[in-house]
């Protein structure tokens, strides 16, 4: 068997340093989106499920493991700017009124604020700003439409779509899997990237995606 030299052996630790750095990071980004979940009761988990299935649309478009990496960090950091939104807004058990509405929708820019000051952050800022445009334009906070939408942002719309759509809301039982698939199909090329539903179709059709109590793979 080939012995190491000693320079392998320094660097098989930093390479071992680097992965622990990673997964301690992505171990943390995990217990800051469960933060900003809990400050909704109806949101319990949703930050780590639209990682999941932002993920899986992901791996179905071929995505390199870079990419995901970015995704998933995108995915889970997507709503951080609610942490800027007053709690009783989150959780109120009423449909909202005008100008709450609006303090909802400045969170992807409340998001952004926070974030902008890490350089290494910059290509998830765009992501994060833009998950709530609609490929038909009619979206915020910016009203881009179709590809002017950052992928990423239009992969994390469709996953955010189906997490809420198949979760209980205050006013409204969760649809059943196949009725929020049957949504994001009638909604292809108005809210959302047809191209982006097919992914999610497909990787559903696969087993890759599952709700409720299952595990998502
Ligand atoms: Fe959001």
């Amino acid at each position: 068997m080939k012995s190491h030299t000693r320079a392998e052996n320094n660097q098989a630790r930093l390479q071992k340093k680097v992965k622990d750095l990673q997964e301690q990071f992505i171990g943390l980004l995990h217990a800051l989106s469960q933060t900003i979940d809990a400050r909704d009761p109806h949101t319990r988990g949703h930050s780590v499920k639209v990682c999941q299935y932002a993920l899986a649309i992901g791996v179905e478009l071929g995505f390199s493991p870079h990419r995901l990496e970015r995704l998933e960090i995108a995915a889970l950091l997507h709503d951080i700017g609610k942490i800027g939104v007053e709690a009783f807004i989150l959780s109120k058990p009423a449909p909202l009124g005008e100008l709450e509405m609006a303090a909802i929708r400045l969170h992807p820019l409340l998001g952004v604020r926070i974030l902008e000051s890490v350089e290494q952050l910059a290509d998830i800022i765009p992501v994060i700003r833009h998950h709530h445009e609609r490929y038909d334009a009619r979206g915020y906070p910016d009203g881009l439409g179709g590809d002017q939408i950052p992928l990423e942002a239009r992969i994390l719309t469709v996953a955010d779509s189906f997490d809420a759509m198949s979760s209980n809301r205050p006013y409204r039982k969760a649809l059943s899997p196949q009725e929020a698939l049957q949504e994001l199909r009638e909604e292809a090329g108005t809210q959302f990237d047809p191209q982006i539903v097919e992914a999610f179709c497909a990787a559903f059709a696969k087993g890759k995606i599952m709700v409720g109590t299952q595990e998502v793979v």
